[in-house]
């Protein structure tokens, strides 16, 4: 049974960081209008709060995408679960993930959404694993680099559980295959 190990980051870590991101993004698109594209489920949290932190003129919207069904280790295979409700063309475009780890996700998508003519597309992401991506991603927006290891909370899930934790923690993955 897997059990929740060291807390990583601090609901009061998490907090700053997303005031530093909120500040970053405003000032960069300050007189612009931003479409934050929530990357569904782990982004929601990172979506809700990273939101009441810009103070710019934003719309959202949302895709879903499945890499990792319930294993801890990435699979390089992305599937669109649900698409945008609405085209970006013209549009300056926020994606906000919750982990970029591997990159695969973020590098199709980035592929993916390239190609419908977007005036502008970003990064933010609360977490990047650090050397685990294959050729380095630009995550303009980020909250915290950390090492290889499996976490959860704030969104982020095992097999589906933990997600609604209010910090980051360490997956124990002691006893797991
Ligand atoms: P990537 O394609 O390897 O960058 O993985 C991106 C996705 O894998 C994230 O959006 C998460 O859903 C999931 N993921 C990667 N690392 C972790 C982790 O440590 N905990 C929970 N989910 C993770
Ligand atoms: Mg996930």
């Amino acid at each position: 049974m897997e059990t929740i190990g060291n807390v990583l980051i601090s609901e009061q870590q998490i907090d700053d960081a997303i005031a530093r991101m909120g500040a970053e993004i405003s000032a960069d698109y300050a007189g612009g209008e931003l479409l934050m594209v929530g990357i569904l489920k782990g982004a929601f949290m990172t979506m809700a709060d990273l939101a009441r932190a810009i103070t710019v003129p934003v719309q959202f919207d949302f895709m879903a995408v499945s890499s990792y069904g319930d294993a801890t280790k990435s699979t390089g295979v992305v599937r669109i679960l649900k698409d945008l409700d609405q085209e970006i063309s013209n549009r300056d475009v926020l994606i906000v993930e919750d982990i970029v780890d591997t990159g695969l996700t973020i590098r199709y998508l980035l592929e993916n959404l390239r190609v419908r003519k977007a005036a502008s597309i970003e990064i933010a992401s609360m977490l990047v694993k650090e050397g685990l991506q294959e050729t380095p991603i630009e995550v303009k927006y980020r909250g915290f680099n950390i090492p290889p290891d499996f976490v959860v909370g704030y969104g982020l899930d095992y097999a589906g559980l933990y997600r609604n934790l209010p910090y980051i923690a360490v997956l124990d993955e002691g006893n797991l295959p």
